[in-house]
């Protein structure tokens, strides 16, 4: 079947950058991003392309050649859906904060509505792709309200889950490892399968198309990311062993990675991974396994989650400590995002480092290229309600957003660095040699060991 139509329901970081390239590769297909934030749409149609609401490296191009051309920006949710003949779910899954599986599920809210929406809206039969990452068994669950609530249509649903990086989603959209999708084995199932092989196949060779049943589709997913998150939280569990024993864990990492069974990747020692998928989606694995009875599965994967909070705990007490020490207070924090090119900060350890720091009692410069103040402000006033802690005027004022890393060096008596922002990495640091105490935290290994400034950096 060859499709014409694309819906997308969720203009977020999947949505936008992945339909993007779909219209750019596929011209022929119209395809309608929705999403019910106005202000996100506003921001996808302006004409000032630096304003798009996702900050990816080449993303305003491709926006520049399809928008209003094969792609669209709205809020139009019903008729977008009765115009498509495939629609894309992308909308957010975040961990559930109450009911059943509070604190680890996932929360399908978001997935529900849109597969009532589908039902209610739909006039023609539909493909509905799954892009959101699910628990295993989830397409059951949205065919049950597809049937349920429209009775004489018929829709397919395949599993398609996503496996960009941000700040490389357009490098990573193009030129994928794999693409994955599982349908049923059924003959319309085949035929929907296929109609989506047709469009990846447009610029991905078939060897890298993966077809599978949707159970696996599904599960790989979060596999996925559970893998990469323990190779992170086994190379920063070894950068405290490091600090004890005089190894380097840069060595150490890249001696082990050159054992080609194990692979260079995701051996870089950090102040802890962040971002909003690794934590909810081991949370998610690990529930799922509690609900079928693998206690023990499910505390070797939230063990790494445990890893990465140590870690996160272990850096910000190594500043706490040095403060105390040598009776300083400012602290620039250098880095919001969670990781650099993108301007997303969900689940940043610049969170969890901020809050940390301010609790006891530091004054905080914080400079990021790309997050704005009120994003900051904003997600350490949620941290603080998490924490159920009053995120008063007193801890306000200590707290200054600034424009440059010089705005927020110049009054720092050290400087923490959280985000591996090129800038950081080229800055000119031995200016700071001259001032007594200044010492940098390194929590990127970006600065050169040999600077003259004193540094502390992850597992050396
Ligand atoms: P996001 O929060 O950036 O975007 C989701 C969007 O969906 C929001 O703008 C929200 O307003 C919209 N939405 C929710 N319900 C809606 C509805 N009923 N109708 C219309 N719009 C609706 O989320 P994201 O980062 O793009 O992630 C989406 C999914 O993709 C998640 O399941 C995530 O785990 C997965 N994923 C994310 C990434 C990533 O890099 N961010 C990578 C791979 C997979
Ligand atoms: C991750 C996966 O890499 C994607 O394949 C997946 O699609 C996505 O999650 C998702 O499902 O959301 P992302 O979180 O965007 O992508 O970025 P990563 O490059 O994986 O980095 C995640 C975190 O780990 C960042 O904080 C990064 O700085 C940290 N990291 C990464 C390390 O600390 N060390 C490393 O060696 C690699």
């Amino acid at each position: 079947m060859k499709i014409k139509n694309i819906c997308c329901i969720g203009a977020g970081y999947v949505g936008g950058p992945t339909m993007a390239v779909i219209a750019l590769k596929c011209p022929e297909i119209k395809i309608n991003v929705v999403d019910t934030n106005l202000k996100k749409i506003r921001c996808w149609n302006t004409k000032d392309l630096n304003k798009l609401p996702v900050f990816e490296p080449g993303l305003s191009k491709i926006i520049s050649k399809t928008r209003n051309k094969n792609l669209f920006f709205s809020t139009k949710v019903e008729k977008a859906i009765d115009e498509a003949d495939m629609i894309f779910m992308a909308v957010n899954t975040p961990t559930k904060t109450s009911g059943k599986g509070k604190g680890m599920a996932a929360d399908l809210r978001f997935v529900k509505k849109c597969a009532m929406q589908i039902a209610k809206f739909s006039s023609s039969d539909k493909i509905v792709v799954e892009k959101s990452t699910l628990p295993v068994r989830t397409a059951e669950k949205i065919k049950d309200v597809l049937k349920k609530e429209n009775k004489n249509l018929n829709f397919e649903v395949l599993s398609n889950p996503e496996f960009l990086a941000e700040g490389t989603a357009i490098k990573d959209l193009f030129k994928s490892d794999r693409v994955l999708i599982g349908g049923d084995n059924t003959e319309s199932g085949k035929i929907a399968v296929n109609s989506l092989v047709e469009i990846y196949n447009k610029w991905i060779p078939l060897d890298k198309i993966i077809t599978t049943n949707v159970w696996s589709s599904e599960l790989s997913k979060l596999a996925s990311n559970a893998m990469l998150a323990q190779r992170i939280s086994s190379i920063n569990s070894l950068s405290a062993f490091c600090e004890k024993t005089g190894a380097k864990i840069d060595e150490v990492s890249n001696a082990v990675g050159k054992d080609h069974r194990i692979g260079p990747y995701f051996l870089k020692a950090s102040i802890g991974f962040g971002g909003s998928c690794f934590k909810k989606d081991i949370l998610n694995l690990a529930y799922l396994c509690q609900y079928y009875g693998l206690m023990e599965v499910a505390d070797y994967w939230l063990q790494v989650i445990k890893i990465n909070d140590y870690q996160k705990t272990r850096f910000s007490k190594k500043i706490i400590d040095y403060m105390r020490k040598n009776k300083l207070k400012n602290v620039a924090i250098l880095g919001w995002a969670f990781k650099k090119d993108t301007n997303d900060s969900r689940e940043s350890a610049a969170i969890d480092v901020g809050f940390n720091l301010l609790m006891k009692g530091a004054r905080l410069t914080i400079y990021d290229p790309m997050v704005n103040q009120n994003k900051i402000l904003n997600d350490l006033t949620t941290y603080f309600k998490i924490k159920n802690i009053d995120f008063n005027k007193k801890i306000k004022s200590k707290i200054f957003i600034c424009s440059s890393i010089d705005q927020a060096i110049n009054t720092s008596d050290v400087a923490a660095i959280i985000t591996e922002w090129d800038q950081f990495k080229d800055y000119n640091w031995n200016k700071l040699s001259l001032i007594k105490y200044y010492m940098i935290f390194d929590g990127r290994n970006i600065i050169d060991e040999n600077i003259k400034t004193k540094l502390y950096k992850i597992g050396n």
